[in-house]
């Protein structure tokens, strides 16, 4: 940085631009604004049915007709997105996930019915197996049990079709299979559903900070092992920017770094390296840790700090309630 220090106290003094609200405003770098969230959902079978999730506090599984209650009231808080994540139900789950492949399954069901009533919301969804498996794996396993990556990759290309054909916009393969950008791309294009969007999670970690999640879906309890042989080393920076550059290279129009707080590096150097809209995943784990402080500034700070490091947009849980706990009542964005 040239020139840094030819001015140094008295003749700088940082405090100048901080002593009042008005320079505060003035010189502020970023914003969080609810154009910038997304906020994710859990479906459940069922008519006018909540159910509490005792590892994250406030968030509910809905049945379909609440959850587009929801939506509703995400897009008239100007949300411009929403994820869903399916429960779906032990009996339906099996070692291929073959219920990911019903067209009218669960998730298909809720994608319609929300896209149905708020045709202008921005509807994402997962594109794995986990929901569907009986081990809890986002893929089928050989056998040696690990996930086999070419025979997953077939399944979920199908997987993907039926969800963009349900009315989902954007396709976010959580998956980590080697070549499932490029795939799910070449089958978009067949298909001629040329404007549906791949946002891809691209450098996503074998996290920990996953555990509520996999309790929401009904995932946890069944998953045998763990996911290393497909999600990243929380130890790698170089191979998340080589993840990436795949899946750009495959037709990804967003790239999600994934969890978000303990991996801000990542996504500061992502937004750095790349032109593609960055997507910060704060999850389940980040979240239920910060609901844990009982004080809604310290996620909103948590959440500005996203922007800071670079991210265009964040998956979070606090979403609305983001936007329901603004401290900030001037409209913050014109145009
Ligand atoms: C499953 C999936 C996971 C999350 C999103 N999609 C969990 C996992 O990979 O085990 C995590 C989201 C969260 O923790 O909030 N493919």
């Amino acid at each position: 940085m040239p020139h840094f220090l030819n001015q140094h106290y008295p003749a700088t003094r940082m405090r100048r631009n901080r002593v009042c609200d008005s320079v505060r405003r003035l010189t502020q770098e970023h914003h969080l604004s609810a154009n910038d969230l997304i906020q994710p959902f859990f479906v459940i079978e069922g008519d006018n049915t909540q159910e509490a999730i005792t590892a994250m506090p406030e968030i509910y599984r809905y049945s379909i007709d609440l959850l587009v209650a929801q939506a509703k009231q995400a897009y008239n808080l100007g949300i411009p997105a929403i994820a869903i994540f399916p429960k779906i139900d032990i009996h339906l789950k099996d070692e291929r996930g073959t219920e990911a492949l019903n067209p009218d399954n669960l998730v298909c069901r809720a994608v319609r019915a929300v896209k149905q009533a708020v045709p202008d919301l921005m509807v994402i969804c997962d594109v794995a197996l986990d929901p569907y498996t009986t081990h809890g794996h986002d893929g089928v396993l050989n056998t040696i049990g690990d996930v086999d990556n070419d025979a997953t990759l077939e399944i979920l290309v199908k997987q993907a079709l039926l969800q963009a054909k349900a009315g989902c916009d954007t396709l976010a393969p959580s998956d980590m299979m080697d070549g499932r950008i490029g795939a799910i791309r070449m089958a978009l294009e067949g298909a001629k559903l040329t404007n549906i969007r791949i946002m891809s999670y691209a450098a996503k970690y074998a996290s920990g900070f996953y555990a509520p999640f996999r309790e929401a879906v009904g995932s946890g309890a069944l998953l045998t092992g763990d996911k290393k042989t497909y999600q990243m080393n929380p130890a790698n920076h170089k191979e998340a920017l080589q993840e990436i550059a795949l899946d750009i290279q495959e037709g990804a129009d967003l790239i999600i770094v994934k969890p978000g707080m303990p991996y801000l590096d990542i996504i500061a150097r992502a937004s750095d390296t790349f032109t593609v809209p960055i997507i910060a995943y704060q999850v389940s784990g980040e979240y239920s840790m910060l609901m844990g402080a009982n004080n809604p500034d310290l996620m909103l700070e948590a959440l500005l700090c996203f922007k800071r490091a670079g991210a265009s947009g964040i998956i979070t849980y606090y979403a609305m309630s983001a936007v329901n706990n603004s401290p900030n009542n001037l409209p913050k964005i014109i145009v």
